[in-house]
């Protein structure tokens, strides 16, 4: 049996994106850790599940909370582009530890404090049309979420202030903003110390949202920092959400 192909796919006329020069970009610009990258080999780790992930989902919308570098909004958003459409919302205060101190950022090196060196970095990977970045804190972002006229959330990444209530309350706004099949990452699941001294509650989190399997469908990668996928199984699952 011969399978039918459409003559010429839009991605084929710019070129696929991850081509090894591009991968080599991605290290040395978006500068990934803890997502079980190997750069001597260029394997991005979990980047690889986040371009696949939106590969598979052809998502419209796509939100990012926190990032060091942009390495999940880059491999996010190559996904995009390689699907030839979406868009991703980027929320980020530009927070820097040595400025703002270990308790508001853990990585955070104030990368997004100038709008134009924002743009100039997206544009190294060709995504720079596709995201916008929002230079806020997720609870100054998310009441100004109505009057933007966003659409829902597709897939959410979740890595801004890792302390628990912040994850709450990070997971509860894009919950309130999801459909059936939104698919949510959070970011840190595998960070012993940091739990145990109560510098992070990303894996106390997932322990709440395990109580409601009929909610949520949830697959930790606990590799590296870790990471866990999170499918919302119903519609209006917020309105039934008991944390
Ligand atoms: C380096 S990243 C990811 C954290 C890192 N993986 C870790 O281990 O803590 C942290 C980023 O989150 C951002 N951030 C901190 N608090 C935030 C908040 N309330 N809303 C959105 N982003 C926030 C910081 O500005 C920083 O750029």
């Amino acid at each position: 049996m011969s399978i039918t192909l459409p003559k010429r796919l839009a991605f084929e006329q710019e070129g696929f994106s991850l081509t090894p020069d591009l991968l080599r970009e991605v290290f040395v610009q978006a500068r990934p850790f803890g997502h079980h990258e190997d750069a001597k080999t260029l394997n991005l780790g979990f980047g690889f599940l986040y371009y696949g992930l939106v590969r598979v989902l052809r998502p419209q919308h796509v939100l990012v909370i926190g990032s060091g570098y942009g390495f999940s909004v880059v491999c996010l958003a190559l996904g995009l582009k390689d699907n030839g459409k979406g868009q991703l919302s980027f929320i980020d205060p530009s927070y820097s530890l040595l400025k703002n101190g270990p308790f508001k950022t853990i990585g955070g090196v104030g990368f997004w404090d100038d709008p134009d060196r924002v743009r100039a970095h997206f544009r190294r990977f060709g995504v720079e049309e596709l995201v916008t970045h929002y230079k806020k804190r997720s609870d100054e972002f998310f009441p100004t979420y109505g009057e933007l006229g966003l659409p829902p959330i597709d897939v959410a990444f979740i890595d801004g202030s890792h302390a628990y209530k912040d994850v709450r309350y990070d997971f509860l706004q894009v919950l309130a903003r999801a459909r059936k099949n939104t698919y949510i990452f959070l970011h840190d699941t595998n960070i012993y110390i940091r739990e145990i001294l109560q510098h992070a509650g990303v894996k106390k989190w997932l322990a709440t949202l395990r109580r409601q399997p009929e909610l949520f469908e949830i697959v930790d990668f606990p590799f590296s920092s870790g990471v866990a996928l999170v499918r919302v199984r119903q519609a209006q699952a917020a309105k039934q959400f008991r944390p």
